[in-house]
């Protein structure tokens, strides 16, 4: 990375879906990736399995595990669901347990699902405007429970890592559902 004293071109530039400028990594999350997240097996083996569920634009300024620097990245999570189940992120801990993150909300509205490594969860409201701070050792997944595509910024510690094994393995302890029209949560 070079360094320009006074140089005021940004490197990337974020809009409310995208980021450009840079060298930009896009990852794709598709239905056949995400089959054991979902509560519902049988609706997710139904369903198209190219259909992508979210997709994540990412800047990684400085090496993968560099002490001391930050990534940045927008995801954008389709509408929709699984079964009564929204769609969601894979949701992880971090790899190196005491690291944090920020998220912030920039269109469409959700939940930020919260839980510490004692399966204590949690949510809060991720909408435009919304900033979530996620301590160390809390593993987090964002749902997108409204009509429309629901993105968000994240920055994150360059040596934090993720751990999805541990999500994939027993999952979250709560779980975001449509009855009837609403959301509800219910308990794993
Ligand atoms: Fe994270």
């Amino acid at each position: 990375m070079d360094f320009k004293y006074g140089n005021p071109t940004p490197e990337i530039v974020f809009d409310a879906k995208n980021l450009s400028g840079k060298p930009i990594e896009k990852i794709e999350r598709k239905i056949m990736d995400l089959n054991m997240i979902f509560k519902d097996k049988g609706a997710s083996e139904t369903m198209d399995q190219n259909q992508i569920v979210y997709e994540v634009d990412c800047y990684f300024p400085v090496e993968n595990d560099t002490e001391g620097g930050l990534f940045f990245g927008i995801t954008r999570i389709k509408p929709g669901k699984v079964g009564d189940e929204y769609f969601m992120t894979k949701g992880h801990f971090h790899s190196n347990r005491d690291r944090g993150e920020f998220y912030w909300g920039l269109e469409g509205e959700g939940q930020l699902l919260l839980m510490d490594e004692k399966r204590r969860a949690r949510t809060e409201v991720i909408k435009k405007g919304s900033v979530h701070y996620i301590p160390g050792y809390i593993a987090h997944r964002v749902v997108n429970t409204g009509d429309t595509e629901l993105s968000f910024g994240a920055c994150w510690p360059s040596d934090a890592g993720h751990d999805y094994a541990s999500i994939e393995e027993k999952g979250f302890s709560i779980r975001i559902v449509q009855k009837n029209g609403e959301q509800h949560i219910i308990k794993e």
